[in-house]
């Protein structure tokens, strides 16, 4: 038999690791059917994770609010990423963990309390949500239509694959030329956009949203770094009449890390470029990043 070919990454199916193009959910699974799933991703930059153990206890937190229950404990489930990661033997990756719901084991009632929750996770090359020349030249927002979907409904603290209105906001931006729509709430405030918080500036001062949106691990690093450069930030709602007259705008996310924009619904903030507090703070990011902050070293020979 050929050696398994890990080049394009590696995954974990409910225990089992093969190569990321091999791997399968039933499609009979209510993570699948129902988007009875909750997941999580983490980065690794120069072959170490960023923040780990905030991304597992994230994960922990969604998956005990879904009342989902898999076999494996925070270490098996750090264990079962960091093997993907050495398989891959990938330097820079994107790692997910998904816990699914399962079905109902046989002869059981057709209910989700009855499933067997279990965990799948997967290695691949690095993503990038807006490319590195979209970050230079500063990415073209629009203000969507769609509201996001009412936390009442889902919960957006908890990781989810709910991306029907996200994905019409993507919709909604590819018609106008932007690349990213942002969406607000059914009040009219900011809440987040297709896989990433989003912040504003205003006259020197940074701001985010204190509801609606998952709290991002990228938010949590924009938070530290604002403190630690002496910024003004706030974690409050957000307007959209802030967002279409803020002075900057950047998103935040694992797979891209702080991300400028230079548009929004066709106005032009700072010449067609980045403003300086979203350019000095993903500088300031990568710059630490780099310096091994909240870094986790993989030992890519312990295989
Ligand atoms: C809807 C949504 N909001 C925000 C984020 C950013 O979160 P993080 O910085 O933890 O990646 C994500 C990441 O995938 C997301 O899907």
């Amino acid at each position: 038999m050929a050696e398994p070919d890990y080049s394009r990454g590696a995954a974990c199916i409910d225990g089992q690791f093969m190569p990321v193009g091999e791997a399968r959910i039933p499609i009979t699974d209510w993570g699948y059917r129902r988007s009875d799933v909750t997941y999580d991703v983490v980065g690794v930059w120069g072959g170490a994770f960023f923040r780990l153990d905030d991304h597992i206890r994230r994960f922990r937190a969604s998956m005990q609010s879904l009342r989902m229950e898999p076999a494996e404990s925070d270490d098996d489930i750090r264990a079962i990423l960091t093997r993907c990661v050495q398989l891959s033997g990938l330097r820079e990756a994107y790692v997910a963990m998904d816990c699914l719901r399962g079905r109902p084991l046989p002869g059981k009632p057709y209910h989700p309390v009855f499933a067997r929750n279990y965990i799948a996770a997967y290695a691949i090359p690095w993503v990038w949500v807006a490319s590195p020349e979209m970050q230079q030249r500063g990415a073209h927002l629009v203000v969507a239509k769609t509201p996001r979907i009412a936390t009442e409904s889902v919960d957006p603290t908890v990781k989810n694959f709910h991306w029907g209105d996200l994905t019409r906001g993507l919709f909604e931006a590819y018609d106008q030329g932007a690349d990213f729509a942002v969406l607000p709430d059914a009040d009219g405030n900011l809440t987040e956009g297709p896989g990433f918080n989003v912040f504003i500036v205003r006259d020197g001062a940074v701001a985010t949203p204190d509801r609606g949106a998952l709290e991002g691990v990228t938010r949590a690093s924009v938070l530290e770094l604002c403190a630690e450069l002496g910024l003004p930030c706030a974690v409050r709602p957000v307007s959209m009449d802030e967002v279409r007259e803020a002075d900057e705008i950047f998103l935040t996310t694992t797979a891209g890390g702080i991300m400028p924009a230079s548009r929004i619904d066709g106005r032009i903030m700072n010449n067609d470029r980045p403003g300086p507090v979203s350019a000095r703070l993903r500088e300031c990011f990568w710059q630490k990043r780099a310096e091994g902050w909240h870094a986790t070293p993989i030992d890519y020979a312990a295989l």
